[in-house]
């Protein structure tokens, strides 16, 4: 058991699971699906999903990987029965598919850092929407800076739990607050602000559909890093003095506040450049803020180097956690050596992504590869409807099922009272116990239901 390694303390814990919550999903989807979304409404239902839902979801998790000690697979297979370790295997097969393409992205963030830092982007005049399209679609750019990615995800995985996860995200993570909070100052300074102020924050319910919904439950759970194990997995080295209904719901709101806070800042830069569209789509960020830097002058170069920089880091925080699910995985159920298992598992994942990759316009098959919900997809947006969109809320639903209804003798209850033995019939623990039975169970269901039908068959409830 000490071999598998653990956290240094509950903070170690916490800085771990908001390192691995914080990271792309804050920064480059959710602004861009707020844009794609109109605006403040989605934002409201966002936070509902988040707090409601997500929250009492996260306390299942990582209840069941403390009490298990084991991957999402093992840990099923341990307190449930065969049936339930395949809801541990859909995590661990979510995990490996959403690692693919996330490590694209944080090869193009990556790009844009080298592009910025040393390839002196901001001084060529160009059209950054063009740019972009560019940028994504050539080959050979991207096969080395997502290299690059894969190999430091690795070598932070190699280097255990505690030193390579724990440490990092305590230093990178206030930077990256700081950056962010500084961009917001100066974009409040900017024409236009104000406008982009009031479509992040004055809601139009108008604006609401079943597409909402989902997108907002689904980037909930991306957010959050849940539904598919990340937290059983990381609660697994969770000691058991530790109380863990605090560490989530600080883990939430961290997560929650640096999605929001990148919102603040996106929008005003949004809005006060009269070429670039709120709704631009998975470009949204990689556009808008080489424009503003531009303007910045001299230093422009630099905050637009160290912003794409942090946000590696961020994102690496992240990639660290998705590969971490499958190597515990390996190594629980077949015994094999650590080190070998990630550079093994790494470099596969890697050769999944490929593509992803080359869905961006590179190769015309992957690029236009299916069609369904009423147009023609690429390959990456079919991952992601698949195992991010759809596979996240439904590993939700049955791991709430799981704490909530199949764990036997108060299995649930009985860990959380470790290391908060005072939650024992309080008011806190029905609420707890309400949400994880009914609330998310029922709340996550029903929009699943709606997805399916809007994703892949196009039919829209309302
Ligand atoms: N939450 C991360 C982000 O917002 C992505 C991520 C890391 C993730 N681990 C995960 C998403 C596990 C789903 C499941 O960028």
């Amino acid at each position: 058991m000490a071999s598998r390694g653990g956290f240094s303390n509950r903070l170690g814990f916490i800085a771990a699971a908001a390192g691995s919550a914080v990271g792309l999903g804050n920064i480059w989807k959710f602004p861009y699906e707020v844009g794609e979304n109109g605006g403040a409404a989605f934002l409201v239902i966002y936070l509902a999903c988040a707090f409601l839902i997500c929250l009492p979801i996260m306390l299942a998790e990582t209840a069941i990987g403390r009490n298990t000690r084991l991957n999402p697979f093992g840990a099923f297979n341990k307190i449930g029965n065969r049936k339930w370790g395949l809801v541990g295997l859909l995590g661990v097969l979510s995990g490996i598919m959403i690692l693919s393409f996330y490590n694209v992205v944080a090869g193009w963030a990556f790009g844009y850092f080298i592009q910025i830092g040393f390839g002196g982007l901001l001084s060529k005049g160009v059209n950054y929407a063009e740019y972009f399209g560019g940028f994504v679609s050539d080959i050979t750019d991207n096969l080395l800076f997502s290299i690059g990615f894969m190999v430091l995800t690795a070598l932070i995985v190699a280097g255990g739990v505690q030193k390579g996860i724990e440490r990092w995200t305590k230093i990178l993570m206030p930077l990256l607050i700081t950056m962010i909070l500084g961009l917001i100052s100066y974009g409040l300074t900017l024409d236009g602000a104000m406008d982009g102020l009031s479509f992040y924050l004055v809601p139009d319910f108008g604006e609401i559909n079943a597409n909402t919904f989902y997108t907002a439950l689904a980037q909930a759970f991306f957010s959050l890093s849940l539904g598919m194990g990340a937290l059983i997995t990381y609660g697994s080295y969770v000691g058991k003095d530790d109380s863990i209904v605090g560490a989530a719901a600080l883990i939430t709101v961290a997560d929650i506040s640096i999605a929001f806070l990148a919102g603040l800042m996106i929008f005003p830069l949004v809005f006060s450049q009269p070429s670039i569209e709120a709704n631009a789509g998975p470009g949204l960020v990689f556009v808008a803020l080489p424009g503003i830097f531009e303007t910045m002058g001299g230093i422009g170069p630099f905050i637009g180097a160290s912003f794409f920089l942090l946000l590696c880091f961020a994102a690496l925080t992240s990639t660290v956690s998705l590969l971490e699910v499958p190597v515990a995985f390996v190594t629980d159920q077949f015994k094999t050596n650590r080190k070998k298992t990630v550079y093994l598992v790494a470099t596969f994942i890697f050769f999944v992504g490929l593509p992803t990759m080359l869905s961006q316009g590179a190769s015309d098959f992957f690029t236009n590869f299916i069609y369904y919900g009423g147009e023609d997809k690429d390959f990456f947006t079919l991952i992601e409807n698949v195992f991010s969109d759809l596979a996240l809320p439904l590993g939700g639903f049955f791991i709430a099922v799981f704490a909530g209804w199949s764990w036997k003798n108060k299995g649930f209850q009985k860990e959380l009272y470790f290391g908060n033995a005072a939650l024992e019939g309080t008011f806190l623990e029905k609420m707890i116990l309400f949400m994880v039975r009914f609330i998310s169970p029922f709340v996550v269901g029903a929009i699943f239901i709606i997805s399916v039908l809007q994703i892949f068959f196009n039919i829209s409830l309302f």
